[in-house]
């Protein structure tokens, strides 16, 4: 073996070196900080379902919360607003929300909801995952009837999540697994497989 093989195999051993004790490093730091957790906030670090009160939310008014560390949008839509769904149909990318990952079986309806009135949907846009801004006003005069816009590059999606044509998100906000606990609480990331 020559001198510049024994160099090459000495860096190669450094770089293995200083990566496994950066992974042991990240996960020393990781488990005092879980533990450091009390019991309902370290399950849901971790994933565990989140439960989100609405018996105070008024239509019109949304509620953001976290889940798996991914913020949720639960709107509480007005009759006005529901109204307006199915005024821009040709407009949309996937108005019949056929793209199968973007929502569970029991949200593939006109209101992508298992209550109509609620929509429930991860705050997370589908380009490169900005979170949208709600522009809930419906504004005829630059037809737009209430939604979601992305400030980032542009994209739109209405008020059950569907993204506009012509805009650089792919597809639909994507509808988190969730249930009605009660008529005043919902349960996001667990369901029962169907409305
Ligand atoms: S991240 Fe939303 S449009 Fe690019």
């Amino acid at each position: 073996m020559t001198e510049d093989d024994l160099d090459r195999n000495r860096r190669h051993f450094l770089a293995i070196a200083t990566a496994v004790t950066g992974a042991a490093g990240v996960v020393a730091v990781a488990v005092p900080f879980l533990s450091s957790l009390k019991p309902s906030a370290r399950a849901q670090a971790l994933g565990a379902p989140v439960e989100v009160p609405i018996g105070s939310l008024q239509p019109g008014e949304m509620i953001r919360t976290l889940w798996r560390g991914k913020l949720i949008f639960v709107l509480r839509r007005t009759g006005v607003m529901l109204s307006h769904l199915q005024n821009h149909r040709d407009k949309l990318r996937d108005p019949d929300s056929e793209v199968v990952d973007q929502q569970p079986e029991y949200a593939v309806n006109e209101t992508r909801s298992v209550r109509p009135e609620y929509l429930v949907v991860e705050g997370s846009c589908t380009h490169l995952g900005c979170a949208p801004l709600d522009q809930f006003e419906i504004r005829p005069a630059d037809a737009w009837d209430g939604g979601f816009f992305c400030p980032c590059h542009g994209s739109k999606f209405d008020l059950a999540g569907r993204v506009s044509k012509g805009v650089p998100a792919p597809t639909n906000l994507r509808v988190p697994p969730y249930r009605f606990v009660r008529d005043d609480l919902i349960l996001i990331g667990q369901d029962t497989g169907a409305a």
